[in-house]
């Protein structure tokens, strides 16, 4: 998909010339730029790119699934980071419910073996048992239909697939395949887990079609089906947090930032990118920011299983008292930020609207690089349960993704630390921009965003 940048002037007081450039410098922001260069240069001086870069190196080894012991590993080596740049660190434990795919999947009829998959929540089990033709599935289609003891062939369609396995254990069957109703592989999940599952696979639309004509042409089949190491149940991952609290208990403006990533990858991607570059980027800013003067609290956070669907993140944010939350004025959620093959840094909002983070964003991105980093709507990581509450908040993510992105392939030799040392100097000055007490009243000091008299750059798909 292709992207342009398209400019709207929110506010038509000012003439717009050209894109962009003298548009977003309002005259205040003109009188300030000297304080912002002396401020962001505090910050920027800070930042070493072979930190980050180091840090993505050594947290990529291996996968970090969540609730495996490689991610209980790098939230011990991230927590020891921050201590050893004078932090404090928590780490936050909790659970969810989970599933480990199976190391074994296999299906033969007759002589034949065919190529079955698993479906996600699948019990494991070995039954070796007569095939019958069950249609649909249906609770209808099971009424005539002999299935005690038997291997259930159903096909895809009508409901869902966790209601198929259901229905047919129930009366009895000790195995179920699905096969697809469309050319082609299925993929799928039961939903959850369910103990009363039955070992249940997946086969094409060819192979599933096949064994039904055989079985409507009075042919008798006996199915040999093999699921082992299927395992549903509780899982423990991590959440770790460090906080810089405002330097001077006298100026404490009672207002929180929260920097977050997620440090857990997908199955088999050593996830450099994804996210060990977000993660060794919050633990880089920590410490640059260490010993900054600061009237608001700035706290560091990895999350873990995000690849899941953000269970850390949310978990983090359900656990804060309303009071607690409240106080948190910005969530800027770094995902995805060293890709030497991806395209140009964004941001996503959950809401597609301007918000306090976009702002600092795009107001330190203009005086850094002369253009304010763009921004649309968008989900998929850690700021989505922010939003959901109602703070501003902002993934930072560079678009197009990478061909690597959830594959073996997401390597460090991959990762750019030009493209580390731009989102650090953006995100941190940003950051400070609003941090700083003594940048002598250049930034909104207020929780909500204040009227946006310039120009905000979005992404649009042309396609
Ligand atoms: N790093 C990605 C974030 C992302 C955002 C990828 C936008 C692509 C587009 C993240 O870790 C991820 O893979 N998220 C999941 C969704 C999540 C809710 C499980 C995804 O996009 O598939
Ligand atoms: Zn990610």
């Amino acid at each position: 998909m292709k992207k342009a940048l398209v400019s709207i002037a929110l506010v038509t007081s000012l003439t717009l010339s050209s894109v962009g450039v003298q548009a977003f410098a309002q005259p205040s922001a003109t009188s300030q730029s000297g304080i912002h260069n002396v401020l962001d240069n505090r910050v920027i001086n800070q930042i070493n790119v072979d930190n980050i870069y180091n840090n993505i190196d050594y947290l990529q080894q291996t996968p970090r699934v969540a609730a495996s012991e490689e991610e209980y590993q790098a939230v011990l080596y991230i927590k020891e980071q921050f201590e050893s740049y004078g932090y404090e660190a928590e780490i936050q434990p909790f659970e969810f419910f989970g599933f480990t795919a199976p190391h074994t999947v296999e299906l033969s009829v007759g002589e034949t073996s065919l190529t079955p998959n698993s479906f996600t929540y699948t019990a494991s089990g070995e039954v070796t048992a007569e095939l019958v033709d069950a249609g649909l599935g249906r609770e209808g289609d099971l009424a005539g239909v002999e299935l005690d003891g038997k291997i259930a062939l159903i096909q895809r369609g009508e409901i869902s697939f966790g209601d198929k396995v259901l229905n047919a254990a129930r009366a009895g069957a000790r195995g179920v395949i699905i096969y697809n109703n469309a050319p082609g592989t299925l993929n799928g999940t039961l939903g959850g887990a369910n103990d009363e599952f039955v070992p249940a696979v997946s086969l094409s639309q060819a192979e599933g079609q096949a064994l039904a004509t055989q079985l409507a042409d009075g042919e008798s089949l006996t199915a040999s089906l093999t699921v082992l190491g299927a395992e549903s149940g509780l899982r423990t991952s991590h959440n770790v947090i460090a906080s810089k609290k405002p330097t001077n208990k006298n100026k404490d403006n009672g207002n929180v930032i929260v920097l977050s990533s997620h440090h857990d990858s997908v199955p088999g991607a050593p996830g450099a990118n994804d996210n060990a570059s977000g993660t060794a980027m919050v633990l880089e800013l920590a410490r640059a920011m260490k010993n900054l003067p600061t009237d608001t609290e700035i706290r560091f956070t990895t999350f873990g299983a995000e690849e899941l669907g953000l269970i850390g993140s949310r978990h983090y944010v359900n656990e804060l008292p309303d009071s607690e939350l409240n106080r948190i004025v910005a969530n800027f959620n770094l995902d995805m930020v060293g890709s030497r093959d991806a395209g140009d840094l964004v941001m996503r909002t959950v809401n597609g609207q301007p918000n306090l983070v976009t702002e600092l964003a795009q107001a330190s991105s203009y005086r850094l690089n002369g253009a304010p980093t763009p921004f649309n709507q968008g989900g998929s990581s850690d700021h989505v349960p922010f939003g959901e509450k109602g703070i501003p908040t902002a993934l930072f993510i560079h678009s197009p993704l990478e061909p690597w992105y959830h594959t073996p392939e997401d390597t460090i030799d991959k990762i750019s630390k030009e493209k580390l040392q731009d989102v650090a100097q953006i995100v941190s000055t940003a950051i400070y921009d609003y941090a700083s007490f003594d940048n002598m009243g250049a930034k909104p000091k207020k929780a909500k965003p204040q009227s946006v008299d310039a120009q905000m750059y979005f992404e649009e798909d042309v396609q």
